[in-house]
């Protein structure tokens, strides 16, 4: 069993492996309905405990889907309805009694220790749906889009990030070390990655451009990424945050620095960072951004329970 917590600690043979995996179920599902499950029904009679501290469209539906893929199901669970939110019942209490009910469990939390804590209990693979400092799922299916989408080894592609120094970008970063691809970054001063992640980058002999200028961030780019400039319960000054953005805002302008045929992706949910031509345009490849999660997801799930081929 593995788990799936931080890109920085999963080897990069791996994370390949896992999405050359997701590229062949992908394309061998092409005449299967939804709830249909793959040949060999991979998780069969597997569940998935699912538990959100914050709310979740995509990855609570697409997880639901991908096990349901693989032959197997979910349950999913608000904090709030447990013992461990209401009455105090301790995180190793809870993470030993989900390790008799379930086989796998995927946090959302705003927690980053609750991870560790949970990770050090379980006797199940333990999968981070987001944290403060991570959103890896969402990331290596991002991977897996451009590359579907420019039909190119994201090694080879100028990868640029217009936005906040959150969780996403984090696992950007970290993706941009074990894929080997160039990323710019373009947000304001103060909005800068922090110390943490920007020596991990330095240790593995690795670079990341930073720019405080969204058009120097732009040039060149085949992928521009964005995301909320106020992630969810960011407990900042939003006014002056919002503020501090507003010429960081992608559109038109911006995308014209960039090569010819960029795309631009975006995990949503969606605030004001991006203008409503480009995310609704041509260039934009956000649905499909979305629906790839499931495929992706379905590997993870493998690679988790060792079932990876
Ligand atoms: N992109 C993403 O993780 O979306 P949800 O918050 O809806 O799960
Ligand atoms: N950075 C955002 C991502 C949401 C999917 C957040 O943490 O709210």
């Amino acid at each position: 069993m593995k788990h799936f917590i931080n890109l920085k600690d999963i080897p990069s043979k791996d994370l390949r492996k896992i999405i050359t995996d997701a590229k062949k179920r992908k394309s061998s599902r092409k005449k299967l309905n939804t709830l249909e499950i793959d040949k060999g029904a991979p998780l069969k009679g597997k569940i998935l405990i699912q538990m959100f501290e914050k709310p979740s469209s995509r990855t609570r539906i697409s997880f639901y889907l991908a096990i349901k893929q693989l032959g197997g199901g979910t349950l999913t669970l608000r904090s709030n309805e447990l013992h461990l939110g209401q009455g105090g019942e301790s995180i190793s209490d809870t993470a030993k009694v989900l390790s008799t009910y379930g086989d796998g469990f995927m946090l959302r939390t705003d927690s980053d220790k609750k991870i560790e804590d949970f990770k050090k209990y379980l006797s199940i693979p333990l999968i981070n749906g987001l944290s403060p400092s991570s959103h890896p799922t969402q990331v290596l299916s991002d991977v897996f889009t451009v590359e579907e989408i420019t039909k190119k080894p994201i090694s080879k592609l100028n990868i640029c990030w217009i936005g906040d120094s959150n969780n996403v970008l984090d696992s950007l970063i970290a993706a941009s070390v074990k894929f080997s691809f160039k990323l710019s970054i373009g947000c304001p001063k103060n909005f800068e990655p922090g110390k943490e992640v920007r020596s991990w980058v330095k240790k593995n002999k690795k670079k990341i451009y930073i720019y405080n200028d969204p058009k120097k961030a732009a040039s060149g780019a085949d992928v521009i990424f964005s995301d909320k400039v106020i992630s969810l319960n960011d407990k900042v000054n939003k006014k002056k945050k919002i503020k501090a953005f507003k010429k960081f805002k992608i559109d038109a302008k911006i995308m014209s620095f960039a090569n010819k045929n960029c795309i631009f992706l975006h995990c949503l949910p969606r605030g004001n960072e991006v203008s409503e031509d480009i995310f609704l345009g041509k260039k934009s490849h956000v649905w499909v951004q979305a629906f790839n999660r499931v495929h992706v997801q379905k590997s993870i799930l493998l690679y988790c329970f060792g079932k990876l081929r």
